[in-house]
């Protein structure tokens, strides 16, 4: 027997396979339906749909399917329907859900809490659960960023009011050229989770602002609008401190890539945005040595746009 449902599947498995992109999990349960709650609630991702036989989550920058053992009847890898707790060895990881919250679910869900919520060293709080069948995941928030490389640079969300301090600076960061029409107040007033103000620890002075959003339409990507540094304060790490920031918040909020663009003749962002892990996407037309995107902006524009997986 391969499956117990009878009526027709959500979407022909082909569509589906075919919809998903780079790394997804498929993981070989006793049972979906005991499953499901697991998933649903103390992971926290999306059910994209469910029957006996299999089901499709989304979120936290994962894919993952289910598929119970009788489906696997007739394949001839009989370890995946082992006896005894499954997924030996591997250990599951993901930014995003609360730790506290799978911890207080799990055994609710047919799950088992293996170790409670801890701070690590490795930047994570989390906790490590196990679902009906075995499998084991860890669930964990970033901890709050130590202060590095750009030594005495504290980080925090960027708020409305720093709409003031920034453009009476935005010009001059910029090398004299005309930006603030492109920076309107709405950034600071309705991004902050994903904006964040660059400010030195002691004095609290503004050291460099990055100004981005999560799409709304869709779920997976992040876009990065501006980014800043006074010019007294480049060159120390606090450019990438912002771009890792906004990495870690885009990963927690289920994004996988992040888009930014900028003109050709900036090629102090194009390096920087390079050094940043970005691949620069293929253009219509090649300006000073870079593939650019004529048009984009409006007419007579010409950008570079940069795409990184997080
Ligand atoms: C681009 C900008 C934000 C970089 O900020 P920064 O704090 O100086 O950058 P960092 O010191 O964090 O540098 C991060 C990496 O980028 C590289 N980088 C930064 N500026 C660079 C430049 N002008 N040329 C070559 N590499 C550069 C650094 O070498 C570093 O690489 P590493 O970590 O591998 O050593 C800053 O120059 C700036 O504000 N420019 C004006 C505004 C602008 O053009 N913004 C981008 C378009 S919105």
């Amino acid at each position: 027997m391969t499956k117990l449902r009878t009526g027709e599947p959500w979407q022909p498995a082909d569509v589906y396979g075919r919809s998903l992109r780079g790394l997804s999990l498929n993981l070989v349960v006793r049972s979906v339906t005991e499953s499901v709650a697991f998933y649903e609630q103390t992971l926290t991702l999306r059910r994209l749909y469910s029957d006996e036989d299999f089901a499709a989550f989304a979120g936290h920058g994962l894919r993952l399917m289910l598929h119970a053992d009788h489906t696997y009847g007739r394949m001839p890898t009989g370890r995946h329907v082992a006896e005894g707790l499954r997924g030996a060895g591997v250990e599951i990881r993901l930014l995003g859900p609360s730790p506290d919250h799978a911890a207080l679910c799990a055994a609710q869900c047919g799950g088992e809490v293996l170790l409670p919520p801890t701070e690590f060293a490795h930047g994570w709080r989390e906790c490590h659960v196990s679902d009906p069948s075995g499998y084991v995941f860890v669930v964990g928030e970033p901890t709050a960023e130590p202060e590095r490389k750009g030594g005495g640079v504290r980080l925090r969300p960027l708020q409305g009011e720093d709409a003031d301090t920034v453009l009476a600076v935005l010009d001059a960061w910029w090398g004299g050229r005309s930006m603030t029409p492109r920076l309107p107040r709405l950034f600071f007033e309705y991004f902050s989770d994903a904006s964040f103000a660059a400010e030195d620890g002691e004095s609290g002075r503004l050291l460099g602002f990055l100004c981005g959003f999560f799409a709304t339409g869709d779920s997976e990507r992040a876009y990065i609008h501006f980014v800043g540094v006074d010019p007294a304060e480049r060159g120390r790490g606090i450019g990438r401190l912002l771009y890792e920031r906004f990495f870690a918040a885009a990963r927690a909020a289920g994004r996988t890539s992040v888009t930014a663009i900028t003109a050709p003749v900036n090629t102090a962002s194009v390096a920087f945005h390079q050094a940043m892990g970005f691949h620069l996407v293929p253009g219509d037309r090649i300006e000073m040595g870079l593939p650019v995107h004529t048009g984009r902006e409006g007419p007579g524009t010409s950008h570079v746009v940069f795409r990184r997986e997080v």
